[in-house]
């Protein structure tokens, strides 16, 4: 898995129509609200050329990071939204060591392309790392139905439990969902989210 992989993906394919686009991140917009004031400090995770930064953008939020090792996908989103306060960082995720806390962790459609025990472990110790006691987590995998490749690379996918078991300690489950997210090729993909308090 490479930047220039997904710089690819994004430029062949175009931002609106990669199977994980939304218009309208609604889970994500729901929970984040429901956990945080706009003065909060977000970090999305993975957050490509996906909307949820305009809509927070929108809500007030003005101090939001999105972090991806694709260049192309933060430009895209970074030409939408002009001169917004925003903290673009292209960075693998797995290398990134951010010089801050974040109050809301988010991650949709990322987390789970780390394949590799070593890798989770260690992205979690970097959730704890950053998101002090009592922030949130708001994570999004393929659910064990879900599709076993994303974007062409295999993916972990979890259940629930699953998800919450991977995080380790230090964090306590507020919520789950499901979801069936609907691509814009017309096909369905099943989603496990977990809501998570830092404790
Ligand atoms: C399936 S897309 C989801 C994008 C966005 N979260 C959304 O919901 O629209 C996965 C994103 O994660 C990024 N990504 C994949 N592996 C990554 C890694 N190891 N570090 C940082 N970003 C990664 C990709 O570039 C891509 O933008």
């Amino acid at each position: 898995m490479t930047a220039e992989y997904w710089d690819g993906r994004y430029s062949d394919i175009g931002d609106t129509n990669v199977s994980w686009f939304q218009p309208t991140p609604e889970n994500s917009l729901m929970l984040i609200e429901r956990v945080s004031e706009p003065t909060a400090g977000v970090a999305d995770i993975g957050g490509g050329a996906g909307r949820l930064v305009d809509h927070l953008l929108e809500r007030g939020y003005h101090d939001v990071t999105v972090v991806d090792l694709s260049q192309q996908a933060l430009n895209t989103a970074r030409d939408r939204v002009g001169q917004a306060p925003v903290h673009w960082v292209v960075s693998d995720i797995r290398d990134w060591q951010p010089d801050r806390t974040f109050d809301v962790w988010h991650d949709r459609a990322a987390y789970h392309f780390l394949t590799d025990p070593d890798d989770q472990r260690r992205y979690w110790a970097q959730v704890r790392e950053s998101v002090p006691v009592g922030g949130h987590v708001i994570v999004a995998t393929f659910a064990e139905d879900g599709p076993e490749m994303c974007s062409g690379l295999p993916v972990h996918r979890y259940s629930a439990q699953g998800l919450a078991a991977a995080m380790g300690e230090g964090f306590t489950v507020l919520e789950t969902l499901r979801e069936e997210h609907a691509t814009p090729a017309g096909g369905t993909q099943s989603f496990v989210w977990v809501l998570a308090q830092r404790t």
